[in-house]
């Protein structure tokens, strides 16, 4: 097998649409923090992958190394003459876009990969968890799927935490039936993923690589997580911002008739145009004459997607139900 961490270029079944350079080296433009993050196996995985180039899913729970693992793969990827998308189907700790969305990032450089926030593509799912919002993110996930395929050979996606019980079972099942991936790689500690890696190598034809946390993985609290929630979230806004007034009518689902407009200050929204792809996020704002989106999406607004996410001033975000919300409440 070729060793691509190791400096040899992969060439067994390669298909890539760009030239590589002749023999990269082991640490060239791969950052000295992935590099130390690397042990025997993630190495022979990250080869296996350079050798056979397609969809790769990770999978894992919380704090299992699924976006450090995305990370060496794309910067190893990079260094060998890729240009790699990553696909972002964490709503919460997300790399690609702000909270509440899934997003496509096609990495040119290791530049681009040192801060891929900027998405090439987005789709509002409109809720930081994936638990009550299984319909858009599966939505998203086929259409920045299909992008991506469209950009290049070699897709990583990375996933969120969410990986146990039924629920985590059925949306992994159906974002795998998605990916048609290639390789899938599982985090676990001890066996704790067994059963869903057993649905990817019986429905699937992908190569199935089961990878035990590393032990050097801090795991991050609650806390910390909602944090960096927030910090994208302002981020995202600190973009110059447009104001629109907003047609009660531009709203999915439909507002229903009577609402107190009063109800929707601070939520977030998807910004969407006519061609049905999402020019942005946006906050809804109520003032004392009318409802406004405030949003650093550019473009022309053609319709709103109502999520289940409010904001304060502070862009710290919470849930609500939205059926709770149209009952008056
Ligand atoms: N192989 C590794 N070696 C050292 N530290 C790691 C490794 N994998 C993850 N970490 C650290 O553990 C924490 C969680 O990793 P992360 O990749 O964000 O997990 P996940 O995406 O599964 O939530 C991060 O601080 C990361 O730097
Ligand atoms: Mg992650």
């Amino acid at each position: 097998m070729s060793s691509g961490l190791a400096g040899e270029v992969p060439t067994a079944g390669v298909v890539t649409a760009t030239p590589r350079p002749a023999r990269p080296r082991v640490d060239q433009g791969v950052d000295h923090r992935l590099l130390a993050s690397i042990d025997a196996r993630r190495q022979a995985f990250v080869d296996r992958v350079l050798a056979r180039p397609g969809v790769v899913v990770l999978l894992g729970g919380i704090d299992s190394g699924k976006t450090t693992l995305a990370r060496l793969l794309l910067s190893v990827a990079l260094a060998h003459g890729h240009e790699p998308v990553l696909v972002d189907l964490d709503l919460g700790q997300s790399t690609v876009g702000p909270p509440t969305t899934v997003g496509l990032r096609h990495l040119r450089s290791s530049e681009d990969l040192a801060d891929p926030f900027v998405p090439d593509e987005l789709y509002f799912v409109g809720s930081t968890s994936p638990r009550a919002h299984l319909l858009p993110l599966l939505a998203g996930t086929a259409r920045l799927l299909q992008e991506a395929r469209r950009r290049a050979t070699l897709i990583v996606v990375d996933t969120s935490g969410l990986v146990a019980g039924t629920v985590g079972q059925v949306l992994k099942f159906h974002k795998l039936e998605l990916a048609r991936p290639r390789h899938v790689a599982g985090l676990q500690r001890g066996a704790e993923l067994e059963p869903l890696l057993g649905v990817a190598r019986r429905f699937t034809s992908a190569e199935v690589t089961a990878l035990p946390v590393h032990p050097a993985v801090v795991a991050t609290g609650a806390q910390q997580r909602a944090e960096h929630r927030r910090e994208r979230l302002a981020r995202y806004f600190s973009a110059p911002l447009h104001r629109y007034q907003v047609c009660p009518l531009g709203f999915m689902p439909p507002l229903p008739r009577g609402l107190d407009h009063s109800l929707l200050q601070g939520l977030l929204v998807g910004v969407n145009d006519r061609s049905g792809s999402c020019l942005g996020v946006g906050v809804l704002e109520h003032g004392v004459d009318a409802l406004r989106l405030v949003t650093p999406a550019s473009g022309a607004p053609s319709g709103l997607r109502l999520g289940s996410t409010r904001v304060d001033v502070d862009w710290r975000a919470t849930g609500t139900d939205l059926r709770t919300l149209f009952r008056g409440g």
